[in-house]
Formats: C-alpha cells, structure tokens, sequence
C-alpha cells in the first residue's frame, strides 16, 4: 500500500480536515484520562528530522507520539550524514526500515516531495519552506473553539505571503473560510496558491482575496492573523523588511478595525514591537498560548488519522477515504 502523506494541506478532503480537528479537540479533552483507544501509535516509532530549528513543532510532536503511545526519535539533519552529502532519496529509504512516520521540517518543499517519494512510510510536512500544514490544524482547531465553527469567518492575515499565509490559505478555503491576505507589493502569497484556495472554496464556500492596505484588510475580521517578516534562511535580509513590513504591524489600529471580539493569532516566535504590538500579543484578544497548545492536539489527531489509513482503517468522518483519499481534493 502506498503510504499517505501529508506534504499540504490539501493532501485532507474538507471532510478528513474537518474529522482531524474534531479527533483534536477529543485528545484535548482526554489528555489526562486517555482510554486504550487513544493510543494509536503502540509499538511505532516515528522520526522527528528537523533541518531548521523549533521550539513548538519538535516538542508537540515529541510529546504528542509519545501520548499515542510510540516512540519518537528526535533527529537534528546536520548530526546525520544528511550532513555529509548522503542523498534525502537514501536517507529515506534506510529510516522506512527503522520506523513507522517521518515527520521532517525542511527548506525547498521539492525535498520534502523527494523524500516523501523514496518513503514507504507517511512523511509528514513540519515547516517547509512553501507551507507549514500542521500550524494551520492547530489554527483552525483554536478557531473552532473560540468561535464554534469555521466555515464564513474571516481570516485576515498580515504581512509576508509566506508559509505560513499559504497553509492558511489552503486550510482555510477546506473550511469554508474567507482569508483575506494583506502584503507589501513583491511579498505576496504565490499566485498558484490563491488561485487553488479560491478552487476549493468555490465548494466549500471560502474565499481568497491578496490586498495591500492593512486596515482595509483587517475591517470586520474575525481573526487577525501575522507571522514574522523574516523567516529562517532569510535573517539577512531582516533589517530591510523591518522597513518594507512596517504598515502590517498587527497592532492596536488593526484591532480596532477588525469586529470588536476579534481573535488574535500568531504562530510564534513572535517579536514584539516588529509584526505585532506587544499589547495585542499579550492583550484580551489574543489567544496564541491556547494555539501553540493545540499543536500538540491537532498533530495527534494528524497521526492518528495518517495510521488509521495506513491500516485501511476508515475513520468516522473522513468518508471512508482510505489512502490516498485526498487525491479528489488535489
Ligand atoms: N510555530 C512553530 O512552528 O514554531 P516552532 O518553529 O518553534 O516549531
Ligand atoms: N514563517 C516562519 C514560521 C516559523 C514557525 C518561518 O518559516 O520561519
């Protein structure tokens, strides 16, 4: 059986998104009384490869496999002979042979696609470079709970049309959502991203939109959503988007523009006084702590799912799909 995936967002159907986030929200309730099903992962181990550094990533997914009952094994790239020059296609088949997953954060999303295809095993997308898929089921987990649902909100995100825009995007259109992007001109989400978002959300209902005024953006938002303006791999050009970013500061302007029980998101790390004021991130808006927890909820139900399939399992909710099953949203 080929092994499922999970590179981007749109590897779930709205139906297997939607399953994902209510298994989620199930793990967060039980987390300090689990029953026997919620151990999934019993006698698995999986691989946490990490080639940039993380703080919430590593160590939900550290915690979370061990919570499943399996054995993670957290591997930094630049210690194995990944670091040596041994090929992504030979360190992928020789980790298929020791464990049951591969969760690896990488640069280009082309490597990721590389390894995945010399895998037997699911590889899992832990920040590339392109999208960052498991931040945004914790996104919308948090969403959901603070709001009761998803599908017609709107999301407004600003700043760098990054990763972190492009998970939103695609998350966002399986849900129903509207997300509306704000970026300086030249820092835009891609194209082909918005125009596969607005794909989706032709059935789902959501919509994407690339704007550049922030306030215009930000009036009547639901959620208010920014990342940092320079990711990693790109600290040296940080002092010149300081400057360029400036007007997407997600600060009290922002807030007022926005409805007025607005939520405030961010991924983290976050730098205060750069993409966000420090009085909205650490303001009765904001709910970034209660994100970076469902992390480890939202990832869980992520594995769970990816080995249900695995076994040809068809879990409630994802329509019985099995491996595979996302291709119908691709
Ligand atoms: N949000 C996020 O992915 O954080 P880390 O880089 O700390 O993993
Ligand atoms: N866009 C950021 C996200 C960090 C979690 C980066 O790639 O560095």
């Amino acid at each position: 059986m080929t092994a499922r995936h999970f590179l981007l967002d749109t590897d779930l159907t709205s139906a297997e998104q939607a399953a994902v986030l209510d298994l989620a929200d199930g793990y967060k309730a039980r987390r300090r009384a689990p029953g026997p099903a919620d151990r999934p992962l019993a006698g698995r181990s999986v691989a946490l490869l990490f080639e940039k550094p993380s703080t919430r990533t590593r160590l939900s997914f550290d915690v979370g496999v061990a919570e499943l009952g399996g054995h993670p094994v957290v591997i930094d790239a630049a210690s194995t002979q990944l670091g040596r020059g041994e090929t992504i296609e030979d360190t992928a088949a020789v980790l298929s042979r020791y464990v049951d997953a591969i969760v690896v954060r990488t640069f280009a999303q082309e490597r990721l696609e590389r390894l995945a295809a010399a895998a037997n095993v699911p590889v899992i997308n832990a920040l590339s470079d392109h999208a960052h898929p498991c931040q945004a089921l914790a996104d919308l987990q948090t969403i959901r709970e603070r709001r009761g649902g998803l599908a017609g909100l709107t999301l407004t995100y600003l700043g760098d049309g990054n990763n972190v825009a492009h998970s939103l995007l695609l998350a966002g259109a399986l849900a129903g959502m509207r997300v509306h992007v704000a970026s300086p001109p030249g820092y835009e989400p891609f194209e082909q991203v918005v125009r596969h978002a607005n794909e989706i959300g032709a059935a789902t209902g959501g919509e994407a939109l690339v704007m550049h005024d922030a306030l215009e953006a930000a009036a009547g938002a639901d959620v208010l959503y920014t990342d940092v303006w320079a990711s990693m791999g790109q600290e040296g050009e940080s002092d010149s988007r300081s400057l360029v970013f400036q007007p997407y500061q997600l600060d009290e302007k922002a807030v007022e523009a926005a409805k007025p029980d607005v939520l405030v998101l961010h991924c983290l790390p976050a730098h205060r006084e750069l993409e966000i004021s420090g009085s909205v991130l650490d303001g009765p808006h904001s709910a970034v702590f209660d994100q970076a927890e469902n992390r480890l909820h939202a990832q869980k139900a992520l594995l769970s799912l990816l080995f249900a399939a695995e076994a040809g399992v068809a879990e409630a909710g994802t329509g019985g799909t099995g491996a595979g099953g996302a291709d119908a949203a691709r």
